[in-house]
């Protein structure tokens, strides 16, 4: 994988820069900004060689249709006063621009093309529409380890049509993680939460030999507990898991890893409602699950505690409301004081989790936080991700 920072003569080169900044957002408002300070060394190192810089991302999943709600422009706004530097944000049809239209005004160095996702191309990995975005360039780099394990156009298809280049933070991540699965004390321990089930589910399987025990909350348990014949009420569960969930518990005992769910919960009535604590059998129809309860609290505690290394990929609950943020923060709090004891290695992945470390102010509390979760949980799976495929 070649590296953009050994690349020369930069100068006045297009650069197609993919970055993750995938950012959540309030009423328009970015609520955690971790992900574009990340990428902030890659943009002053091309601006520092006199790149003109088009920088692709996507916000949220708006499913090949534009939503002004995920438009980058809060991003744009965000990055220029951080860099102090004009952007200009393209919203016009990608595929009516043209290579001559670009950087017209000399002063201009970097330019955002709007979510790459109101595209449904993006996601298809679509070869003309690879090759359109590969014709506004010069070179590619890709900075996004998060969004690497998506085959999708802006991070895979494109190296077909430029000479294509690995980013500064997507370096730091794979050698983090490497040194993570290579140099990895036993026994470990893998937290898996938040509220992408149908991406991370599926991977569990393969995750089983490699640790001692997974813990699974967040969105996901829902499934599992209703695969163990518990009500959930109105909670998100992804449809037709039971065969991944079957294959999950077999496969565990196989490997005589533990697989650790929640053994109580905290619900609501709505996401702003105040938490009632319940036992699993007391869930009624019109119940949210939106945090682990004090039982399961206690287990995971004991858990962490008996263990050299811990994985996190995933909040507990429904953090947004302080009401469900107590199961992520005492998880939070007990790897953080093994930590500070140096008796445990620790690392925290994915968005979610970041901006939950952040609000805490615990992000360097961790010996590693990474951007990523889909593509950190498919990378410690040991499977080679098609972004970083398209770059070897
Ligand atoms: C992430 O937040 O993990 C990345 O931006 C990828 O997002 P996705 O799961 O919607 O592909």
């Amino acid at each position: 994988m070649k590296n953009i920072k050994n690349q020369e003569n930069l100068t006045q080169k297009r650069i197609l820069l993919r970055l993750d900044l995938n950012v959540p957002l309030k009423n328009g408002i970015i609520t955690d900004e971790t992900r574009i300070d990340k990428i902030l060394p890659i943009i002053q190192f091309l601006l520092k060689k006199k790149s003109k810089i088009i920088v692709i991302s996507h916000i949220g999943r708006p499913k090949g249709k534009v939503n002004k709600e995920l438009s980058l422009k809060p991003v744009c706004e965000n990055l220029e006063k951080k860099i102090n530097k004009k952007i200009k944000l393209i919203n016009s049809n990608i595929f009516e621009l043209k290579k001559k239209d670009l950087f017209k005004n000399p002063e201009d160095q970097i330019i955002f093309l709007e979510n790459i996702r109101f595209y449904n191309e993006e996601e298809k990995n679509d070869l003309n529409f690879s090759k359109h975005l590969a014709n506004l360039a010069d070179l590619f780099v890709n900075d996004a380890f998060s969004c690497s394990h998506r085959a999708h156009a802006s991070i895979s298809r494109i190296t077909e049509f430029l000479p294509s280049f690995a980013g500064l933070q997507l370096e730091t991540e794979i050698s983090a993680l490497k040194k993570v699965t290579t140099e990895i004390k036993k026994p470990i321990t893998c937290i898996i939460g938040g509220s992408k089930i149908s991406t991370k589910i599926g991977i569990i399987k393969n995750l089983i030999p490699k640790f001692d025990n997974i813990i699974i909350v967040g969105g996901m348990a829902n499934n599992i507990l209703n695969y163990k014949g518990n009500a959930i009420g109105k909670s998100i569960k992804e449809d037709n898991c039971e065969m991944i969930i079957d294959d999950i518990f077999k496969t565990s005992k196989k490997h005589s890893c533990s697989i650790i769910y929640p053994e109580d919960v905290m619900t609501g009535k709505t996401m702003k409602d105040k938490s009632h604590t319940k036992e699993l059998n007391e869930i009624a129809n019109d119940d949210l699950i939106l945090d682990i309860g004090p039982k399961t609290i206690k287990k995971i505690s004991d858990i962490i505690k008996a263990s050299k290394t811990v994985l996190w990929n995933g909040p507990a609950g429904y953090f947004e409301n302080p009401n469900f943020a107590i199961g992520s923060h005492e998880i939070a709090k007990k790897i953080i004081k093994k930590n500070k004891n140096n008796l445990i290695y620790s690392v925290a992945g994915g968005g979610d989790t970041i901006t939950f470390l952040n609000q805490i102010n615990a992000l360097n509390d961790f010996n590693f936080v990474s951007t990523a979760g889909g593509a950190f949980l498919e990378y410690l799976e040991g499977k080679e991700l098609p972004g970083i495929k398209a770059l070897n």
